[in-house]
C-alpha cells in the first residue's frame, strides 16, 4: 500500500539480491524504518521480537529465513536446522508451520547447489500468492459492505469494527480484514472503522490506525472494552477480524479479546466475520479451544507501556501496582458458533467442517 505516495510491501528482496528488507514494526507509530535481514537468525529474531508480526507476514518472513539459511548452508542438515529454529519463533500463527512445511518439502527435492536460488523463488512466490489471496478476500468482503451500504442513507458510512492489526502490515500487502475496507473505500463506498486499541501491544492504536490514516480511511480508535457498548447503540454494522489459526471446523483463534467481541456481536445481532486466507486453516485441528497453542508473552508487556511524551521523546513507564502478578495470554479462540462467516479467497463460507472442506478439497487431501 502507499506510504507518503510510495508503494510498499511489508517484506521484499533487497536490491543487492542477497538480503531481505522489512518495515520494522516495533518503531510504529512514531517512525517508519526499514530493517535488513541478512541471515536466518536475523529473520528468526525479527519474528520473535515482532519487527514483523501478523500470521501471513510471519509465514512470508520464515520462507525468506529459509532462503537466507540456504545461502549459508544448503545441506539437508542446514535445511532441517533452519526450519526447526524458525518454527520455534512464535507458537500460534499456523502460517509459520505452513510456510516451513512447504519450503522443506520443496527444497529437499532440489540439489543443494541450487537450493538457495529455489528457496528465494519460493519465498517470492509465497509473497505474491499472499497478495492475490488478500485481494480476493477484499473483493468478497466488499460485497458484504456494499450490501450494508445499500440499507443506509446516501453518504452514511458503514461502521466496521476490527480488532488487532489484520491490515496490510500483518500481511505482504492489502491485509485480510482490511482488504474489504480498502477496496470499499477505493470503490466509493463510505466506510468508517472502529479500531480497538488492542492492549497490550497496541496493534490497533499503533498499526491499524497508522495504516488506515495513511490511506485516508476514516477511523476512530477506541479502548478494547468499548465494542459492546458501541454495538448496543447501533454504532457497529459489521465486525471483521483476522485470524492466526482457524480449525477445520471453523473455530477461530485471533488476538486476545476477539472472543469478547464475538460474544457482544452475538448478543446484539451484529454480523461477525473473519477474514481467512487458506494458509491460516489448520486442517489437523477440530477443537480450537482445546487444541490451539496460545502464546503466553512476557508480563512486562502488560505492566509497562511505551509511548511518545509531549516533548517528543520515547519513554517506557510502569502502569501496574508494584508487586502484582501479571498474565499475558496473547490470543483467544472464538468458537465457530459465534462466527457469521469466513471471508476466504474462494468466497464467503459458513464456519463448518463441510463448507471449509468443500472450498479447499486439495488441502484436506494433503493433511489426510
Ligand atoms: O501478535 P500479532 O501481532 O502477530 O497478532 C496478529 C493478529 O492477531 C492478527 O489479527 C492476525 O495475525 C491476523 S493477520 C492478517
Amino acid at each position: 500500500m502507499n506510504v507518503d505516495g510510495k508503494k510498499y510491501r511489508t517484506i521484499w528482496l533487497a536490491k543487492d539480491g542477497d538480503s531481505v528488507e522489512i518495515i520494522d514494526q516495533t518503531k510504529f507509530p512514531y517512525a517508519f524504518e526499514i530493517a535488513k535481514l541478512r541471515t536466518m537468525e536475523d529473520a528468526a529474531h525479527a519474528i520473535r521480537v515482532m519487527q514483523v508480526r501478523g500470521a501471513p507476514l510471519i509465514g512470508a518472513t520464515a520462507a525468506y529465513g529459509v532462503a537466507l539459511a540456504m545461502r549459508a548452508d544448503s545441506s539437508d542438515e542446514g535445511l532441517h536446522n533452519a526450519c526447526s529454529v524458525l518454527l520455534q519463533t512464535r507458537p500460534t500463527a499456523v502460517n509459520l508451520h505452513w510456510a516451513l512445511d512447504r519450503a522443506r518439502k520443496n527444497l529437499i527435492r532440489v540439489e543443494p547447489a541450487y537450493r538457495a536460488a529455489a528457496a528465494f523463488t519460493l519465498a517470492n512466490e509465497i509473497c505474491d500468492e499472499d497478495i492475490g489471496i488478500n485481494m480476493a478476500i477484499g473483493m468478497h468482503g466488499m460485497e458484504l459492505i456494499a450490501a450494508i451500504s445499500e440499507t443506509k442513507r446516501k453518504g452514511e458510512p458503514v461502521n466496521i469494527l476490527t480488532h488487532c492489526n489484520a491490515g496490510w502490515l500483518a500481511t505482504v500487502d492489502w491485509g485480510t480484514a482490511t482488504a474489504p475496507v480498502y477496496m470499499s473505500h477505493e470503490g466509493g463506498i463510505p466506510v468508517h472503522v472502529w479500531v480497538d486499541e488492542t492492549r497490550p501491544r497496541n496493534q490497533g492504536a499503533f498499526l491499524t490506525a497508522w495504516e488506515l490514516g495513511h490511506h485516508g480511511v476514516p477511523h476512530t480508535v477506541v479502548v478494547d472494552n468499548a465494542g459492546g457498548h458501541l454495538m448496543q447503540h447501533g454504532q457497529v454494522d459489521i465486525v471483521i477480524t483476522g485470524t492466526d489459526r482457524t480449525t477445520a471446523t471453523g473455530d477461530v483463534c485471533n488476538k486476545i479479546g476477539t472472543y469478547l467481541k464475538a460474544l457482544a456481536a452475538k448478543d446484539n445481532d451484529v454480523p461477525f466475520y473473519v477474514a481467512l486466507p487458506s494458509p491460516t486453516i489448520d486442517f489437523a485441528l477440530s477443537d480450537g479451544v482445546r487444541e490451539i497453542p496460545i502464546e503466553e508473552r512476557d508480563g512486562s508487556e502488560v505492566s509497562r507501556m511505551t509511548g511518545r511524551t509531549d516533548r517528543g521523546d520515547i519513554q517506557t513507564i510502569n502502569i501496574v501496582a508494584e508487586g502484582s502478578d501479571v498474565g499475558n495470554p496473547a490470543f483467544d479462540v472464538t468458537p465457530a458458533r459465534l462466527v457469521t462467516g469466513l471471508i476466504t479467497e474462494r468466497g464467503i463460507l459458513e464456519p463448518s467442517r463441510q463448507a471449509i472442506a468443500q472450498a479447499f478439497p486439495e488441502r484436506v487431501k494433503m493433511s489426510a
